[in-house]
């Protein structure tokens, strides 16, 4: 099952994941693209660790923003975060995904494919505190520009703003891990076998982010203070 809905949810696209959502044979992990192992019992220590690094949650009465929210318990915790902390919370993604989100007086739902997003930039352009965009950058990667992605949601912070852009699945940092003994040793308990991961570090591989991706934007970034 685990191999089966790997390859099911790979290279999905944002109408994919429109086509996900409505399927109600799925969990609310599957919904957003993951096998339930990837997520179920996972998603408290991913939201503290989110929380630890995107200083103005933490504050209340904040503008957050989150692109790409998806449907699954890690939703449910940002909305009730921000319930708690009497923020407002921008939710971007696309109708279906939004809807099966609770409706809430502080929660502003705009429907869309960001940056595509006219309204968005009307509404709250310069006004965000904190945007977070988890397990979404890949998806950009493959059928979006990346650049034009950072640069349109950096225009919609304030002055001191915080874009926390996470969960990159950087093939460099896969292959450094795997050549690790850590690495080795995780691969084998996973897979059940004895087997040493494969990952050369000389093959050029086009569709997947790799530390010159990271470098670059990084590099961007900073010129820009
Ligand atoms: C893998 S899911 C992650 C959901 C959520 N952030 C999480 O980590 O639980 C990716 C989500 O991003 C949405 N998405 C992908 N590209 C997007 C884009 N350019 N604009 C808005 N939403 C996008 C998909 O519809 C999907 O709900």
């Amino acid at each position: 099952m685990k191999n089966i809905d790997i390859e099911r949810f790979k290279n999905l696209t944002f109408n994919d994941f429109r086509i996900l959502a409505l399927d109600n044979s799925l969990s609310m992990y599957q919904k957003i693209g993951f096998p339930d192992s990837y997520r179920k019992g996972k998603e408290a220590l991913i939201f503290n660790d989110i929380i630890s690094k995107l200083k103005y949650f933490n504050q209340s009465n904040k503008v957050i923003l989150d692109i790409g929210i998806g449907c699954s318990g890690l939703a449910i915790m940002m909305i009730e975060r921000c319930r708690k902390n009497n923020h407002t919370l921008v939710a971007i993604d696309s109708q279906e995904m939004l809807e099966l989100l609770p409706n809430e007086d502080f929660i502003r739902k705009i429907p869309g494919y960001f940056p595509d997003v006219p309204e968005v930039f009307e509404r709250y352009g310069d006004k965000v505190d904190s945007i977070l965009t988890y397990s979404v950058f890949h998806y950009v990667f493959n059928k979006g520009n990346i650049f034009k992605f950072i640069d349109k949601a950096l225009s919609l912070l304030k002055d001191e703003g915080e874009l926390l852009i996470g969960d990159i699945p950087n093939v460099c940092k896969r292959k450094r891990f795997f050549k690790s003994e850590a690495g080795i040793k995780y691969h084998q308990e996973y897979t059940g076998t004895n087997e040493i991961p494969e990952g050369e570090f000389s093959i050029f591989e086009t569709d997947l982010i790799d530390d010159g991706v990271i470098l670059s934007i990084l590099q961007r970034y900073r010129n820009y203070g």
